[in-house]
C-alpha cells in the first residue's frame, strides 16, 4: 500500500532509485556501502525510523538521477536483507527488485587483519567470500561476522 500525502514524509522522485525497506539504523551505512558522500553531486534523501506496517520502522534511501545496478546493490543484502530497490522514471516505479546476497564482495570491506596482504599497501583489491554466516577474507581466511560496517574501506 502506498503511503498516503498526509504520511509522505520524503518526496517522491522524478528518476532514480528508491532503496526501501532498509533495516532502521541502515541508512547511513547503505549510502557508505554504495560510496555516496554528496560528493556526486546527486540528491539524495533519507528517512530514518519512519513508521512501517511490515517492519515497525525501516530507513529509506532515495538516490535521484542515479539507477543503481543490481551487483552494486546486491552488497546491502549484507546490512538490509529486505530492502526494496525501486527504479523510478518518470514518477513512477518501472522495475521493483530485491537485494540478494553477492557470492563474493569486493573492493567494499577492509580486512581486519593488519598482516593480510590486503593491507600491506600492495595494490591488491580486498576480496571477500559470502558465507552463511558472515563474509571470509579470499586472501588470509580472517572472517568478520558482526558489524561488517565497521570494517568498510576508507
Ligand atoms: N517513490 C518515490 N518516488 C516516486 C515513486 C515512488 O520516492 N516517484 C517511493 C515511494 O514513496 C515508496 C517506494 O518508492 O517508498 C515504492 O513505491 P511504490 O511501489 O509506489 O510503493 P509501495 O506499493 O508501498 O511499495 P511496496 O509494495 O514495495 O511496499
Ligand atoms: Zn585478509
Amino acid at each position: 500500500m502506498s503511503e498516503t500525502d498526509q504520511q509522505l514524509r520524503v518526496s517522491k522522485i522524478q528518476s532514480g532509485t528508491v532503496i526501501d525497506h532498509v533495516t532502521a539504523g541502515e541508512a547511513l551505512h547503505v549510502l557508505a556501502i554504495l560510496g555516496i558522500d554528496g560528493s556526486g553531486g546527486e540528491t539524495v534523501s533519507l528517512g530514518m525510523n519512519v513508521p512501517s506496517e511490515q517492519m515497525g520502522h525501516k530507513d529509506i534511501v532515495k538516490v535521484e538521477g542515479k539507477e543503481l545496478s543490481q551487483s552494486e546493490l546486491d552488497v546491502l543484502s549484507l546490512i538490509a536483507p529486505d530492502a526494496t530497490i525501486n527504479i523510478v522514471r518518470d514518477y513512477e516505479v518501472v522495475e521493483k527488485k530485491h537485494v540478494e546476497p553477492p557470492e563474493t564482495v569486493v573492493g567494499v570491506l577492509a580486512c581486519p587483519n593488519d598482516d593480510c596482504i590486503t593491507n600491506a599497501g600492495e595494490p591488491v583489491e580486498t576480496r571477500f567470500d559470502v558465507i552463511s554466516d558472515g563474509v571470509r577474507c579470499d586472501y588470509c581466511g580472517t572472517i568478520v561476522r558482526e558489524d561488517l560496517t565497521d570494517h568498510l574501506q576508507a
